[in-house]
C-alpha cells in the first residue's frame, strides 16, 4: 500500500525546520519521515502563468509533488475562502468572516485543479489522506474524476456546532460534498459530535452500524483521533540543545530570572492579546514576581495580507509596547517579543529553560506546541504548563494548569501557581503528562488512523457526487418577521 497525502502545505523539501510552521507540516513530516510516501498540494509558490504541471522531488523517503497557484487562485482559494470564511467560523469566529462568491468559486476551482493534477499519480493500491479545511470538497471532485481508492480526511482544527458552520453560506453544499470520504478523523470527541450532527441534520446522513453514517448511498465514519508529536526526537533535541549558542546566550541573558515562554504563529485564535494582558495582571497583582520573570512570546507571521491578521500584529506592537513602558525598569522588559521563525531544536532548548510554558488559545484543533513544551522538560526539574480548557490539547493533559483565557485574572493566579509549584508536584504531573506523550505519538495517531481507513471497504458511489457549483436557489417568498396578536400590537404601539 503506498500512502499519499494531500494537504494545502506542501513545505521546500530542503527548506529547514523553520519553514515548516503550524502543526500540521510538522506533523506530517514526522509522520511520513518514518513511513515514505507521496506529499502532494501546494508548493507555497505563486506565478502568473502557473498551470497545474507538478514537481517532483525526493528527499529520502519522501517523495514531494508540488503545484505552482496563480495569484487569483491564492487571493480566492487561500487567503479568501479558506482563511477568511472557513478559519475564522471553524475557530468559532463568525464575527470575523469575510464571504463572497468569487473567493467561494476560487476554493472550489483550485480543489478542482489539484484534483486533476493528482490523478495521473495515483496506482490502484493507493490510500488517500487529504489534510485540512482547504480541501473538504477535494475527494467528492475525485470521485468525479473516477478514482475509487480509499479517501480519508483529518481535520486539524476545532469543528463546531452547527449553529456556527451553518452561519457559513456554502455549509450545506460542503457537508455534502463529504460524503465522499471514507473516513473523517477530527481531534476531539467534541468535534466528532458536532459533525454528526451538522451531518445528520442539515444533509440526508442517517446512523448506521457500527457508529458509522450512510448518506448519498455510502458509509462514511467520523472518528476522533488526537494528533501527536513525535516525542522522542523532540525529548531528544531538548536534551542536546540547551548547549546551541544562541539558547545559552538567552539563558544567561535571563540571568537569575525564571522564563515564562509562548510560542505561537501570529494568529487571533491563539490568544496572544489576551495572554500578555494576563502576564501584566500577573505583575499587577504579585508586585514581589515583578523583575523575577520574564515572558518570551515567540510570534512567527502568519497571512500577513489578511487584514484581520494585521490589525493583530499592530494591536499586539502596542500592548507590548504599552506594558514594557509601564512595568520594566532600566536593567529588565517584563515581555521580550519575538516576531520570526525559529527552528524546533532552538525552541526545545528555550522550551527546556522555561520553568512556565503559557499555551492559551481561545480555540485551538490540538495545539502541538503544549506537547513540545512537555517533552522538552527535564524530568529532573520540569517546567509546568498553563493551558488553554479551549485547545483540544487540555482533553489528553489534565495535569496542566487548566485555565480559560477570557479570563485574565484566572491565567495570571496560574503563572503565579506554576512558578510557586514545589518540585515532586512538578515533577509528578510531568511524568503522568509524559508517559501519556509517550503512548500516544505522532506514530501511534497515524497507525491508529490508517488502520481505520484500510478497514473501510472499497465503496462505488452508488449516487452522483452531488453538484460543487454555486447555484442560487428559489427562496420562498420572506414570511413576516414577526405577527403580535392584535391586542399585544396595540398595546405595543401605544406604548411608543
Ligand atoms: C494550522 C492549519 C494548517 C496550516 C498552518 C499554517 O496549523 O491547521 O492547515 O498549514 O496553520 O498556516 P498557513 O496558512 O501558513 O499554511
Amino acid at each position: 500500500m503506498r500512502l499519499i497525502v494531500v494537504s494545502n502545505r506542501v513545505p521546500s523539501p530542503r527548506g529547514g525546520d523553520k519553514a515548516t510552521a503550524g502543526g500540521l507540516a510538522v506533523a506530517l513530516k514526522d509522520l511520513l519521515q518514518e513511513r515514505g510516501g507521496v506529499w502532494f498540494g501546494w508548493s507555497g509558490g505563486v506565478a502568473e502563468d502557473a498551470d497545474s504541471r507538478l514537481r517532483t522531488t525526493i528527499d529520502g523517503r519522501i517523495e514531494y509533488q508540488q503545484v505552482d497557484l496563480t495569484p487569483i487562485d491564492r487571493q480566492e482559494y487561500y487567503l479568501g475562502f479558506a482563511n477568511r470564511v472557513l478559519w475564522p467560523a471553524m475557530h468559532y469566529r463568525l464575527g470575523l468572516t469575510e464571504f463572497s462568491r468569487n473567493d467561494y468559486a476560487g476554493y472550489l476551482r483550485v480543489n478542482r485543479k489539484l484534483a486533476e493534477a493528482l490523478v495521473p499519480l495515483l496506482r490502484d493500491d493507493d490510500v488517500i489522506w487529504v489534510h485540512d479545511y482547504h480541501l473538504l470538497p477535494f475527494a467528492s471532485i475525485l470521485r468525479e474524476l473516477g478514482v475509487r481508492n480509499r479517501i480519508g480526511y483529518f481535520h486539524h482544527i476545532p469543528w463546531p456546532p452547527i449553529e456556527v458552520f451553518g452561519a457559513v453560506p456554502a455549509s450545506l453544499q460542503l457537508l455534502r460534498g463529504m460524503a465522499a470520504y471514507d473516513l473523517i478523523g477530527v481531534q476531539t470527541a467534541t468535534d466528532a459530535g458536532n459533525l454528526v450532527r451538522s451531518l445528520v441534520e442539515q444533509t440526508r446522513a442517517t446512523h448506521a452500524r457500527a457508529g458509522r453514517l450512510r448518506f448519498d448511498g455510502r458509509h462514511i465514519q467520523v472518528q476522533a483521533f488526537p494528533i501527536g508529536i513525535d516525542t522522542r526526537a523532540f525529548r531528544r533535541f531538548a536534551e542536546r540543545d540547551t548547549s546551541l549558542p544562541l539558547v545559552q546566550r538567552t539563558a544567561q541573558s535571563l540571568g537569575n530570572r525564571k522564563l515564562v515562554i509562548g510560542i505561537d504563529r501570529l494568529d487571533y485564535s491563539k490568544g496572544i492579546v489576551e495572554r500578555i494582558d494576563a502576564f501584566e495582571q500577573f505583575l499587577l497583582a504579585y508586585p514581589q514576581q515583578r523583575d523575577q520573570a520574564t515572558l518570551l512570546q515567540i510570534t512567527p507571521p502568519s497571512r500577513a495580507e489578511v487584514p484581520e491578521y494585521d490589525a493583530l500584529s499592530r494591536q499586539i506592537d502596542q500592548s507590548i509596547g504599552r506594558i514594557n513602558g509601564q512595568h520594566g525598569s532600566l536593567d529588565w522588559v517584563p515581555i521580550r517579543f519575538v516576531k520570526r521563525a525559529f527552528s524546533r531544536q532552538v525552541l526545545a532548548g528555550l522550551c527546556r529553560h522555561a520553568s512556565v510554558g503559557l499555551v492559551t488559545p481561545m480555540r485551538d484543533g490540538m495545539n502541538l506546541v503544549a506537547k513540545e513544551f512537555v517533552a522538552a522538560q527535564d524530568p529532573a526539574n520540569p517546567g509546568v504548563l498553563v493551558l488553554s480548557r479551549f485547545a483540544g490539547a487540555a482533553r489528553q493533559m489534565s495535569d496542566a494548569l487548566i485555565v480559560n483565557p477570557f479570563d485574565k485574572t484566572e491565567v495570571a493566579e496560574a503563572i503565579h501557581a506554576a512558578l510557586a509549584m514545589p518540585l515532586d508536584e512538578r515533577q509528578e504531573r510531568h511524568a503522568r503528562l509524559m508517559a501519556d506523550l509517550e503512548a500516544r505519538d505522532v506514530d501511534w495517531w497515524a497507525e491508529t488512523y490508517l488502520a481505520a481507513l484500510t478497514r473501510q471497504k472499497k465503496q462505488l458511489p452508488s449516487a452522483p457526487p452531488p453538484p460543487l457549483r454555486t447555484v442560487r436557489k428559489k427562496l420562498p417568498p420572506p414570511r413576516p418577521v414577526y405577527s403580535l396578536p392584535r391586542p399585544f400590537a396595540l398595546v405595543a404601539a401605544s406604548a411608543k
